[in-house]
């Protein structure tokens, strides 16, 4: 079949694969090629089980894959044939040198850069999807005009807003979808033919354009805001656990204010995932380069909130169990950042886990989706811990459970024989308030919350 443009994307991540998935499952007239540095990564894209876990993303990848969409390690073939390069490859917070912690390591992203520059035989338009510093889009402009190969390039950024668990269901129907294209008579064309693929299926209206800054900037700020307002309800969670308020009575009172709104106020134990530690620490590394002090510190402080909701929780637990967790059993009840997903990067529960092993506790953790990386992220840690996937046996002989991650089989367990199966007293800490606390009280568990009185039996 000969196809109206070929797309290539590198990166074959949790970004980069959905949204090509997507991509090809709605536009059939274009080619979609997925590349990865990762052989492993692309023989699961390619086979029955993908790499990662999205509700729906089975469904788009069979209906395209072989069709129009194609997923393979020839990154160099994939570059030359080209006409629109997607760049999806990992920018994680540096851990060394200059910025170490704060700042994004762009290794990954610059060696793409410069293969780009090997490898091109003619004009691409190359669109920026990982979230990058702002000004990446000139420094990658930079590198691919450094030679004069007389071959010219366009780089736009496209931020992606998806969130996991939900990112068919985003990708399908995104509020927005973001372009950021210089200018110039050629930055709009190649823009034109960005709009022109999201235009298969994205509401014209829903589809943005802004200078290449600006749509960077904005990734930032978007997650930088729904951090924020985490940390914002954790932050007064704890003024209610000392209080006779309820965080999620508080939570819904302010969220009915329509200026303010009622999504992202659900007080947890603290947010995960890839995005927000990692997009907050890049605009505060970005402010104190601008030497803009107070604004880094202020940004700083939602990442600072957001550590010490991770710390209380682990301290509560100690605290309620008679200020000793040595030789004690505890059941993770969860590990992924967050449910529907078996990603664990930043979650809450490692933070956890580490800590609770440091109290000389034993571990018994449980997640649908999550255990091999449990596993893995767990793997330097020397200590008794267990990986568990019935949550009746990962609980059973255990003194607490402790629920980590949302996932709505943790609210309709039997707990009543869960209860019988425990230690006593028995705990149950519910770092993400989506059981039935009276009812758990009533089974004879001493409850404890985020952001409420406990309810205990002494
Ligand atoms: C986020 C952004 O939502 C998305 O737009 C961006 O593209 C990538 O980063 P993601 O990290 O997948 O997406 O998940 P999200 O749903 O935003 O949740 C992040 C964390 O916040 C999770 O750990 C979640 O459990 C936690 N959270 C979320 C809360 O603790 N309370 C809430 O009210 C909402
Ligand atoms: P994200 O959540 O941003 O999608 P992931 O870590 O899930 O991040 O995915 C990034 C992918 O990019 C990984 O599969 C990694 O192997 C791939 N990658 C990193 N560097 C390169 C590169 N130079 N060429 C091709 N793929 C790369």
């Amino acid at each position: 079949m000969k196809f109206k443009k070929k797309i290539l994307c590198i990166g074959a991540g949790y970004v980069g694969g959905p949204t090509m998935a997507m991509i090809a499952y709605k536009c059939p007239e274009y080619k979609v090629n997925v590349v990865d540095i990762n052989p492993e990564r692309i023989s699961e894209w390619n086979s029955g089980k993908l790499p990662i876990y999205e509700p729906g993303l089975d469904e788009i990848v069979k209906a395209a894959r072989g069709r129009n969409l194609f997923f393979n390690t020839d990154i160099e073939k994939g570059i030359k044939e080209a006409d629109i390069i997607f760049v999806s490859v990992n920018t994680p917070t540096k851990k060394y040198g200059a910025g170490a912690g704060m700042a994004a390591d762009l290794q990954y992203w610059e060696k793409t850069a410069r293969q780009i520059l090997e490898c091109s035989e003619s004009p691409k338009i190359i669109v920026e999807k990982s979230t990058l510093p702002v000004k990446t889009a000139l420094a990658m402009e930079r590198i691919l005009t450094s030679t004069d190969n007389g071959i010219h390039f366009e780089v736009l950024s496209n931020p992606e807003f998806l969130a996991e668990g939900t990112a068919v269901k985003d990708l399908e129907n995104p509020d927005r979808v973001l372009i950021g294209s210089s200018q110039t008579e050629e930055g709009l064309k190649a823009r034109d033919e960005l709009i022109e693929i999201y235009e298969n299926w994205v509401p014209k209206e829903r589809i943005i354009t802004t200078n290449v800054w600006s749509s960077e900037l904005s990734k930032l700020v978007a997650n930088a805001f729904l951090a924020q307002r985490i940390s914002s309800i954790n932050a007064i969670s704890e003024l209610c656990e000392k209080t006779d308020a309820d965080i999620t009575e508080v939570s819904k009172a302010v969220g009915l204010d329509s200026r303010i709104g009622s999504k992202f106020l659900n007080a947890s134990v603290g947010f995960g995932g890839s995005c927000f530690q990692k997009d907050i620490l890049n605009l505060v590394y970005l402010c104190r380069h601008y030497g803009l002090d107070q604004v880094a510190d202020y940004w700083e402080g939602v990442v600072k909130i957001n550590d010490y909701q991770k710390d209380r929780f682990v301290l509560n637990m100690l605290k309620a169990m008679f200020n000793t967790l040595a030789g004690k059993k505890v059941c993770l009840f969860g590990f992924a950042f967050k449910a529907n997903t078996g990603d664990t990067r930043e979650s809450p529960a490692i933070t956890v886990s580490r800590k609770l092993i440091e109290e000389k506790a034993e571990l018994r953790i449980t997640d649908p989706e999550a255990l091999n990386n449990a596993r893995n992220d767990l793997k330097d840690i020397k200590g008794k811990i267990s990986f568990i996937e019935d949550p009746y046996e990962a609980a059973s002989g255990s003194h607490a459970i402790a629920i980590m991650t949302e996932w709505d089989l943790y609210s309709e367990l039997d707990y009543e024989k869960i209860f019988q199966s425990m230690n006593k007293p028995a705990f149950i800490f519910d770092g993400r308030n989506i059981a039935d606390h009276n009812k758990l009280f009533e089974i004879g568990f001493n409850v404890y919350g985020v952001g409420r009185p406990p309810l205990t039996h002494f």
